[in-house]
């Protein structure tokens, strides 16, 4: 995303940022305060400013104010399910190849994470067509899509994608739902000669099966993998690993129609 160099706006949302560990994103909304345990940020004092501002809570607290970037947002949409986390998402966008102009099918929704992260890749004139079985889910994303402005470049579908993909010569169809292997045939009608297959599936039991239907239908150039991040605390003459991470998110497996 662009990081747009404006004044603020009442009406839109904001990065509070105080340390690492303490940072929110809130609407600026005239009169509005702020509660943090270290002090009240008055938001009034935002409205008109340009990025960067720094302002101080009643108990004398710095607080940066910054553009949400996209992750700050997905981290903290509203959530129906389980997300796709930033380092899954952006492997799976890299092999799978997506970029401005792809058409790319993709589901289950969910909370509409990983569409939202779709749509800044392919936009602007790519689409996403995102596919979800369940209503009440589909207006969480429906939700959480209109809050980030990227109504334009997905577009929600109700339905099962075991039951078949509509669109045609799609460069990609990414998947995050229990069973990826009921919809390989569907993908491989979908697909362009060379588009790309990509599924996310938390247990590697799930990886065996979709990697062996993936073969009996002809896919080829499968790869399956999973990414792990060690953070660091960086200070100087201490700088190691941070002591806990992220054990475990899911596998990707990834494979192209031959
Ligand atoms: C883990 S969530 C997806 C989260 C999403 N990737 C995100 O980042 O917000 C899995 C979703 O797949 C949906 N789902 C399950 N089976 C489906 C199917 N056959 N067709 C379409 N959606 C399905 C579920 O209802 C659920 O919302």
């Amino acid at each position: 995303m662009v990081v747009e160099d404006r004044e603020f706006r009442e009406g839109e949302y904001v990065l509070l940022y105080m340390d690492e560990r303490r940072r929110w994103i809130v609407k600026l909304e005239k009169g509005k305060k702020f509660h943090t345990h270290k002090g009240i940020v008055d938001l009034d004092r935002v409205i008109g400013k340009l990025p960067g501002i720094t302002l101080k809570t009643t108990l004398g607290t710095t607080v940066y104010v910054l553009r949400p970037s996209l992750t700050d947002f997905l981290l903290k949409i509203s959530r129906k399910t389980q997300i796709i986390y930033p380092k899954d998402m952006a492997v799976i966008a890299a092999l799978a190849d997506i970029t401005p102009g792809s058409l790319v099918v993709e589901g289950g929704t969910g909370s509409g994470a990983l569409a939202c992260f779709l749509a800044s890749r392919v936009m602007p004139t790519g689409k996403v067509v995102s596919y979800e079985v369940r209503e009440d889910v589909q207006k969480v994303a429906e939700k959480n899509v209109k809050r980030l402005g990227l109504e334009k470049f997905i577009e929600l579908k109700l339905g099962d994608l075991t039951e078949g993909i509509e669109e045609r010569n799609v460069d990609a169809v990414v998947l995050d739902m229990p069973v990826p292997w009921r919809v390989i045939p569907h993908a491989k009608a979908a697909l362009k000669h060379g588009g790309f297959f990509a599924s996310f599936s938390p247990t590697i039991n799930q990886v065996e099966k979709t990697v062996e239907k993936l073969q009996e239908e002809g896919f080829v150039d499968t790869r399956a993998l999973e990414v792990m991040v060690r953070e660091y605390k960086v200070k100087k003459g201490e700088t190691r690993p941070h002591t806990r991470m992220t054990g475990h998110t899911g596998f990707i497996v990834v494979a192209r129609r031959a």
